[in-house]
């Protein structure tokens, strides 16, 4: 059992809480998606009733240690502001005397926002005067950045070594959520995995191998399983030792379900030539971009059959209207799918949910992309260990 914000007396406390404000940015440097953080106002909310003082840090992107005039959290306050509807502080840095002046003079209900943590080398190399120097900022610490959970970082794993420490409440229901899945899911589970990175998701195949009843694979993983397998014509992208790895996966599992037929283009961007083929039939200067209607059907009856289902992963390349279809109909038919507890995550699934106007219709939706995969494959987070010993 983990503490949660809710075991804690917060009023007149200064709570420092990391947030996962790591959101896509527009050309201009606004934030071109705010479901992140969206999420992390019920924790806020819940602060500001409670009379306590606010303090929130975050990292955005990956500056790897140096000041990058971009990746400045001004745009996470513009959007906090619309959606809490209040001005809040922010700090042109994340530590320091100006910044410790700021926190210490907070009053209830107020906002501090701190600049992006990854502009220290020291958040990511987990830097223990780094994590002491935040912890100074609170009087209690709260993790809602579920989506960080997997990094041994000092703002995720140091600070809490210092303050009393609890789960936010975004922190929570991702853990209560994605909990349901490996513990005690309703069955049949089916697993809808998709996607570009397989090195990412080969832990997420062999953990579902075994615990879901059905695994339905599309996207580029599928591309890469069916190349390496054999079973359709093209070179494999994958580094050597992921290659190896597929080689020996066992992919004669029933509960295993691949695309049967394609859209195929010439290129990547499925520029100017879309053909509807068996897989059998891929020609070799031909690229997979989509499932093809076969496996949407094959893959749609299964579906409807689910009691509980995890969708992660675009079948195809959504972003190219020609090719949308399989994602957007597999969409459909899981929302369609009323009796399921349904659960997508990663960020180009949200994506393509948003684009279709469907991400209402998940009963949980996770803010997770590399977490999730970790929390589903059955792996511990430092994030949440370290809660744990509180
Ligand atoms: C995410 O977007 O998944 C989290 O913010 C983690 O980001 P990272 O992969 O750069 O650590």
């Amino acid at each position: 059992m983990i503490k949660t914000i809710k075991d804690f007396d917060v009023k007149n406390k200064r709570v420092l809480v990391r947030c996962d404000f790591n959101v896509p940015l527009t050309e201009k440097g606004e934030v071109e998606d705010d479901f992140k953080i969206r999420q992390t106002i019920p924790t806020i909310k819940y602060l500001i009733e409670n009379n306590a003082k606010i303090i929130l840090m975050s990292h955005l992107d990956k500056p790897h240690g140096k000041v990058i005039e971009n990746l400045r959290l001004d745009c996470v306050k513009n959007s906090l502001e619309k959606l809490l509807n209040i001005s809040i502080k922010k700090t042109s840095d994340c530590i320091g005397k100006e910044v410790k002046k700021a926190a210490f003079n907070l009053k209830p209900k107020e906002i501090l926002l701190l600049e992006n943590l990854r502009f220290y080398k020291e958040e990511e190399e987990n830097d223990d005067n780094f994590a002491k120097q935040l912890s100074e900022l609170g009087e209690i610490y709260i993790n809602d950045a579920f989506a960080t959970c997997h990094r041994e970082h000092a703002s995720v794993v140091g600070v809490p070594k210092y303050l009393p420490s609890a789960a936010g409440l975004l922190l929570e229901k991702e853990i209560k959520a994605l909990s349901k899945v490996l513990e005690n899911p309703w069955r049949p589970l089916v697993v809808i995995i998709g996607g570009v990175k397989i090195e990412n998701k080969l832990k997420l195949i062999k953990n579902f191998l075994e615990k879901a009843d059905h695994l339905l694979i599309g996207g580029k993983i599928a591309n890469e399983l069916l190349i390496i397998k054999g079973i359709c014509l093209g070179i494999p992208t994958s580094a050597e030792k992921i290659i190896k790895e597929i080689e020996n996966l066992n992919l004669t599992s029933p509960k295993l379900h691949l695309p049967i037929d394609a859209l195929v283009s010439l290129n990547a961007e499925g520029e100017g030539y879309v053909r509807e083929t068996a897989l059998g039939k891929v020609r070799k200067e031909e690229i997979i971009l989509d499932i093809g209607p076969h496996t949407v059907e094959i893959f749609s009856r299964i579906i409807e059959e689910a009691k509980m289902i995890v969708f992660s992963g675009p079948l195809g390349y959504f972003e190219n209207p020609l090719f949308e279809k399989g994602t957007r109909e597999i969409t459909e038919k899981i929302t369609k799918n009323h009796k399921a507890f349904k659960i997508a995550g990663g960020g180009d699934t949200v994506f393509a949910l948003s684009k279709f106007g469907l991400l209402d219709n998940f009963d949980h939706v996770s803010t997770g992309g590399g977490a999730m995969l970790n929390f589903l494959s059955g792996e511990k987070m430092p994030g949440i260990e370290i809660l744990k010993n509180e």
